[in-house]
């Protein structure tokens, strides 16, 4: 069982570079299947979701080839429209966007329902509504969604809640469809964006992208292209919370701050200084507690919601109490009981969560229950007096690229052991 081992105390100093945004790269990916013709993409974060996703596509057929670090190359036009089975789809929530994308390519998708993060229901209704609209018809039996259309036409569909995953799945559905597609109530985040912009460079039309109405006119045919991936604003906000909890001075580059907007408010108004450049943000305190701030999660342009345990770890070491609701999503406080084993003050009802500043944490065993509370664990550990170790960080790893080497080179102490004591053994048996 692996773990970070982390030195609490250290101030974090100096520059780290973002990688490219996880929840654009695992829609991106899939949207390849609907070119017929050679895509190269560039800034792909190196994190075990874009493996497997990519693995997906390689073993569905496609021709991928790894040119460097962060540049792929993947040719789909052999690509079968074979069932994607639970076995390839249940380590990522991502891969209902094969759905979209086979189904955009050849009229038909069979896809097992998605695994991924365990913080409530995760239902795609959405997303068959969508699919419907396109004039699709829908089944699930045993676990897998089928999907077939005889022909694909551009429908309008007006979302019952905000939903990134079935914005992008119905823009996928719909390049190819005959006609015009309108999506209402359509998710704005920048991976959003980031998709239709890759879908237009492979010759689609969508127009409204980053607006709550997108439309989509179908072309026939999409060709190759060479796409680079939007620098990740997640991976950005929790460098910027990591800088401002451990009273660093930290210049956090690659990154387009009007994405950071969100979140910068936020920090400003704790009394965290976030000066913005052309292309990264540097982020420090001038001195004196960080003061506490009432959040609520929102779709973008709100406070994200996968910035919420982050910010939720600040606040525990802010001077009062603060309010921290989660507008996105059900049951996305399990964290919480972990930072309670480090002397954190929280109290947790439903989707609210009351936190009173504590002077200071201290370090304990404990384990990432999600991929964005392992990233706040990792913080709560560098802010904690002593040594901290974290379990199940494949949580981490799944949507941080080099967690552990970025941190160390602005000064942490942190180790990752394989930890095969008795316990540890049990737990993996
Ligand atoms: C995406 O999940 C992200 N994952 C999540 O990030 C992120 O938390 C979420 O969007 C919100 O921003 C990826 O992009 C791979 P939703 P997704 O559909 O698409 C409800 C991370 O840490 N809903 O926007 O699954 C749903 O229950 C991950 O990177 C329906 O009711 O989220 C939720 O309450 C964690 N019916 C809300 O909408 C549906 O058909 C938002 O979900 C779909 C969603």
């Amino acid at each position: 069982m692996e773990k970070f081992v982390i030195k609490g105390g250290c101030r974090l100093l100096g520059e780290v570079t973002i990688s490219g945004a996880k929840n654009a790269a695992v829609a991106i990916i899939p949207a390849v299947i609907l070119a017929e013709e050679p895509c190269v993409l560039e800034n792909v974060p190196n994190i075990n979701d874009v493996f497997v996703i990519t693995h997906i596509l390689h073993e569905m057929g496609a021709d991928v080839k790894i040119l460097n670090k962060s540049t792929l190359a993947i040719n789909s036009s052999n690509i079968a429209a074979k069932e994607v089975s639970y076995e390839m789809t249940r380590h990522i929530r991502a891969s209902y966007y094969l759905m979209g994308a086979l189904l955009g390519r050849f009229g038909k998708a069979c896809v097992s329902l998605p695994g991924g993060c365990d913080f409530g229901v995760r239902p795609i209704d959405q997303h068959i509504k969508g699919f419907e609209a396109l004039g699709a018809k829908v089944s699930l039996e045993h676990g897998m969604v089928s999907i077939e259309a005889d022909e694909l036409v551009g429908g309008q569909v007006f979302f019952d809640v905000v939903s990134v995953g079935a914005t992008m799945n119905i823009m996928l559905a719909a390049v190819k469809a005959r006609g015009m597609t309108v999506i209402e109530n359509a998710a704005r985040e920048p991976h959003i964006v980031d998709l239709a912009n890759f879908l237009n460079s492979m010759g689609a039309d969508v127009m409204g992208a980053g607006t709550s109405v997108i439309k989509v006119r179908g072309v026939q045919k999409m060709h190759g292209a060479s796409y680079s991936i939007i620098p990740d604003q997640i991976e950005a906000g929790t460098y910027m919370v990591a800088a401002a909890a451990t009273g660093g001075n930290v210049l956090i580059k690659n990154v387009i701050p009007k994405h950071l907007e969100p979140i910068s408010v936020r920090l400003r108004k704790m009394g965290v200084i976030v000066d913005e450049y052309d292309d990264a943000v540097r982020v420090f305190r001038k001195g004196g507690d960080v003061m506490t701030v009432n959040v609520k999660t929102m779709p973008h342009p709100g406070f994200p919601t996968d910035m919420q345990p982050q910010i939720t770890m600040l606040l525990s070491v802010a001077q009062g109490t603060s309010i921290v609701t989660e507008g996105v999503w059900d049951n996305r406080f399990r964290y919480v009981d972990e930072l309670r084993r480090m002397g954190a003050k929280i109290q947790v009802d439903g989707k609210v969560a009351v936190i009173e500043g504590v002077e200071e944490l201290t370090a304990a065993p404990v384990r990432a229950t999600d991929l964005r509370a392992g990233a706040a664990m990792m913080i709560a550990g560098l802010v904690a007096k002593g040594v901290t170790e974290i379990e199940d960080i494949y949580h981490i790893e799944r949507g941080y690229e080099d967690m552990q080497g970025k941190l160390s080179c602005l000064g942490a102490e942190i180790k990752k052991i394989n930890d095969f004591s008795k316990s540890a053994l049990t737990a993996a048996l």
